[in-house]
């Protein structure tokens, strides 16, 4: 378990860069759906939203601009230092590092729980389901926890994609992936991510439900676009980036198609 969350620290200390990560190329389309669906859940007025594993508080950012208040928590120092650089001041923002096993806030005090990341770095099913668990503790009854997992194919499309698969030690790591949804980057190979657990659509359901949650739905959030590097020029221009949403949005619930986004949102409710 800590062997684990300090993989995922390095990771996160040395080799990405959350904040660009969703600023440009393909990833605005994660962005894009992401903010899509959260906010059909929002609804209009002003709610309390946790922002959980929130990195350097890209959601935050325009969660605030649409009035919530929204504090942010983050296993990783540099993280929350980069959210509180960029957001500190703006009305309604705060901040806390912190583990989404032990999140460090009150009962029942959020109207809603974003876990966009924290369930990528869980192999272990009771530690998923606990993170689950402690979201609904957090949450106040009717408040909604939206999930986002990555899916178990992705290694394999992500690689086909980006041309890793070619390279027999990927495709070993794949052939793990596919088996049980535990990838391990053993060697450290840049662009191979870090310990994570990948989720078959169907699963995220079933741990929300252990956790006493009332599942809603679980969606794909980018579709096919998100394999297909090309698209990337295409979301500079305000109608066509329509059409590549709107064709994620299309299928964004047929159980067939689930699989092949990169990632999977899941919905539940705190009962009331
Ligand atoms: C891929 S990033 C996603 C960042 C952002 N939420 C987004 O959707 O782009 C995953 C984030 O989750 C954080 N994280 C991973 N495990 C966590 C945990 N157990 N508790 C809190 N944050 C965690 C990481 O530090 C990282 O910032």
């Amino acid at each position: 378990m800590s062997e684990e969350a300090d993989a995922v620290r390095r990771h996160y200390e040395t080799e990405t860069d959350e904040d660009t990560r969703l600023r440009g190329g393909l990833g605005r389309i994660e962005l894009w759906r992401v903010q899509d669906m959260v906010r059909r859940y929002l609804g209009a007025g002003s709610r309390r939203v946790l922002d959980v594993g929130g990195a350097s508080g890209v959601h935050s950012e325009w969660l605030l601009g649409d009035s919530h208040t929204v504090h942010l928590v983050d296993l990783v120092e540099r993280h929350v230092a980069a959210a509180r650089d960029r957001l500190e001041g703006v009305p309604g923002f705060s901040a806390s590092v912190g583990d989404a096993r032990q999140l460090p806030v009150a009962d029942a005090s959020q109207d809603a729980v974003l876990l966009l990341g924290p369930l990528y770095h869980v192999q272990d099913r009771e530690d998923r389901v606990a993170i689950w668990r402690e979201a609904a503790r957090v949450l106040s009854p009717g408040g909604v926890v939206v999930a986002m997992a990555i899916s178990r194919f992705a290694s394999l499309f992500d690689g086909l994609t980006h041309g890793y698969l070619f390279d027999p030690e990927f495709r070993a790591v794949v052939d793990a992936d596919l088996t049980d949804g535990r990838h391990e980057n053993a060697h450290g190979r840049p662009g191979w991510f870090t310990t994570a657990y990948f989720h078959r659509p169907e699963e995220l359901a079933v741990e929300a439900a252990d956790a006493g949650l009332d599942v809603l739905e679980t969606l794909g959030v980018e579709g096919i676009a998100g394999w297909i590097d090309h698209l990337a020029p295409r979301l500079d221009d305000a109608a066509d980036r329509e059409v590549v949403l709107e064709a994620a949005r299309r299928v964004e619930a047929e159980p067939s198609l689930l699989g092949l986004s990169p990632h999977l949102l899941c919905v539940a409710r705190r009962p009331d």
